[in-house]
């Protein structure tokens, strides 16, 4: 696989192609992940819950998030390598710049922080310096305690227009991409309309840009339990390296996620 960029997504959404991405924690998934062309790869702070067996992400801290940066790196060179600023990492510009840093100096091309427009000026902040951002909004797991569990975000028309709003703003402050989580197909369409930047939608219909699935989910791992909008594709291919190809497969068609997965 040649070396994806931020140019490469922003060319894709021009010319209407989706893409897949997965999140990866280890470089020897990494280097299947990149041997089977996924173009983008995440380490997300869901480690927290895959990886330790945490009931929530909240626990993660910037160092587990920069150890699995490097292995992922190691494993993956080409793959834009998105990491996640785990929680009360980037409460100030200050604080998000000294912690991106950790990230991007751990092989990470950009960083995802949760949360809407109060994120702005960090947005700028850290696009100025050098760091690239992703915005991730809809449902952001480091507010469950906000949110009293893990619910679809933006039914209303009010929070529909807020998160539409958010997503402006970040995009205008510098974010180069977002992702949408557990929000309604409806909602996701009209942001992906909105903006110029690539959306990556979890659980947010077949209608953005590009999708990304917890690997632990897409290979069914966890034994009793399986989020609505996820799909087990080793069940299906009985390979790991084909269920990787049979995802990306589908996305690319837009025949994931279908209506079976996706919100209203
Ligand atoms: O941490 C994570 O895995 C994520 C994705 C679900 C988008 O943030
Ligand atoms: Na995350």
């Amino acid at each position: 696989m040649k070396k994806i960029t931020i140019n490469d997504l922003m060319k894709w959404k021009q010319e209407g192609r989706k893409f897949a991405s997965l999140t990866s924690y280890d470089a020897s998934f990494a280097q299947l992940f990149e041997q089977q062309e996924v173009p983008v790869l995440l380490v997300g702070d869901s480690l927290g819950m895959v990886l330790q067996g945490q009931t929530d992400t909240l626990p993660v801290t910037i160092d587990e998030m920069a150890y699995h940066t490097r292995c992922v790196r190691a494993g993956s060179p080409n793959a834009l390598l998105l990491a996640d600023l785990p929680f009360m990492t980037y409460g100030t510009p200050e604080q998000a710049c000294d912690n991106a840093a950790k990230l991007m100096r751990a092989g990470a091309n950009m960083v995802k922080l949760e949360g809407g427009s109060w994120l702005a000026e960090t947005v700028r902040t850290l696009t100025e310096r050098a760091i690239p951002v992703c915005a991730h909004l809809g449902l952001t797991p480091q507010s469950v305690n906000i949110f009293g569990g893990y619910k679809v975000q933006g039914r209303d028309k009010e929070r529909a227009d807020q998160m539409l709003a958010d997503a402006i703003t970040l995009q205008n402050a510098g974010a180069q991409i977002v992702v949408l989580e557990c929000v309604p197909a409806s909602l996701a369409k009209r942001i992906t309309e909105a903006l110029e930047i690539p959306v990556i939608g979890i659980g947010a219909g077949n209608v953005t840009d590009g999708q990304i699935l917890v690997m632990h989910d897409m290979f069914g791992i966890s034994a009793n339990y399986m989020p609505r909008f996820s799909k087990n594709y080793l069940a299906q291919t009985g390979d790991i390296r084909k269920a990787v190809a049979q995802y990306l497969k589908e996305v690319e068609a837009g025949t994931f996620p279908g209506p079976e997965h996706t919100f209203e």
